[in-house]
């Protein structure tokens, strides 16, 4: 089986099932995410969507309706041979094939740890029904080790936003809205997945280091967001059409470059949390405040910097600066009369 490398990642271009068999050692993947084909005639997937389909890349590789459970169980059979224990699998699966996969998930000793609903937009336009806009993603793990669960790597336990809700509660619902991505007049996969649904999944099941698998690289997101993200990563895609072209891609993801835009948790209570605010305190936040923002930097900066330098949330900075009347507009920074 062909296969290539990419950062010291080898992707091969094959079956996933007997790729594996050759290729995977037990016990070695730290986390699959993968997103199998539909068995619902994805040749023609892409028109009932409203876009260009100029920019969709051919030779997508379909299962017939009638091969997909012993296809889904003769996959997940290997999936589950090169989880190592405790590793997790995610995958993403439409409703009407769902069947198959729990069926398949059920003939092994994955255990399930959640079943996510992703709504998305975009969805398929109906006039005399409801419009399908969710897909299914199956959370399981492999038994007999420990799983890895960041539980604050998105968002730390104690941040609140507007409207006093958890953040971290939130960001763990079994229910993500995640839109899908727009790329206009660009090449893409049929049913590519968001860089942030994956980001979300990685992020949370592995470290930077870990190995992810995907068994249906598709576009290849599931490998340029692991790389972006500092994992290792391999994978197998059964088009050479698809193969070639994405490979091409993945070669100009530079190894950690998505780690500068992860959003900073706030881990652990901030040191002040919970205690009033002195004049002079307040005093300090305005003034500093403005220096951010007339030097340039966002709101969003100028937020983080005086959290972190006044040993407070991100929401108590802005609750604060709101009831200080505290503006911005134009790079500058203004007092509104209270
Ligand atoms: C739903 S797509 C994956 C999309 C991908 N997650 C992305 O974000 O672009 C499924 C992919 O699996 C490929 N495929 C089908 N059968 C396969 C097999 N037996 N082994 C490996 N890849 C296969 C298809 O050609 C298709 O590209």
């Amino acid at each position: 089986m062909r296969s290539e490398e990419v950062c010291g990642n080898t992707f091969y271009n094959g079956d996933c099932i007997s790729g594996a068999a050759a290729h995977i050692p037990d016990d070695s993947i730290d986390l699959i995410i993968t997103d199998p084909p539909y068995g619902i005639n994805g040749g023609r997937l892409h028109r009932h969507y409203n876009r260009d389909e100029r920019f969709v890349i051919d030779g997508y590789v379909e299962v017939a309706a009638a091969d997909y459970g012993e296809f889904s169980c003769r996959w997940i059979a290997e999936a589950e041979r090169i989880l190592r224990p405790g590793g997790s699998i995610y995958i993403v699966s439409g409703y009407t094939n769902l069947y198959h996969i729990l069926h398949a998930l059920r003939g092994t000793h994955l255990r399930e740890v959640n079943h996510i609903i992703w709504r998305y937009n975009f969805g398929v336009y109906t006039s005399r029904k409801y419009i399908s806009s969710h897909y299914h993603i199956l959370f399981y793990e492999k038994p007999g080790g420990e799983r890895t669960f960041n539980l604050e790597s998105r968002y730390g336990a104690l941040e609140r936003g507007p409207d006093n809700r958890s953040l971290n509660y939130s960001d763990r619902e079994d229910v993500w809205c995640i839109n899908r991505d727009y790329k206009p007049g660009r090449a893409k996969n049929k049913n590519e997945l968001p860089a942030q649904l994956l980001t979300k999944m990685i992020q949370y099941s592995s470290n930077e280091g870990d190995l992810v698998c995907d068994m249906f690289l598709g576009g290849f997101s599931t490998a340029k967001a692991a790389i972006g993200l500092n994992r290792r990563v391999t994978g197998f895609e059964v088009s050479e059409e698809i193969f070639e072209r994405m490979i091409e891609e993945t070669r100009a993801i530079r190894p950690g470059c998505l780690l500068p835009t992860l959003r900073r948790p706030e881990t652990g209570a901030p040191r002040n949390q919970g205690r009033p605010w002195s004049d002079a305190e307040r005093e300090t936040l305005v003034s500093r405040f403005s220096e951010v923002i007339e030097s340039g930097g966002t709101k969003k900066r100028a937020v983080e910097t005086l959290a972190e330098e006044l040993g407070r949330g991100r929401w108590a900075i802005e609750k604060m600066l709101r009831k200080e009347g505290v503006v911005t507009g134009g790079g500058r920074v203004y007092r509104q009369q209270r």
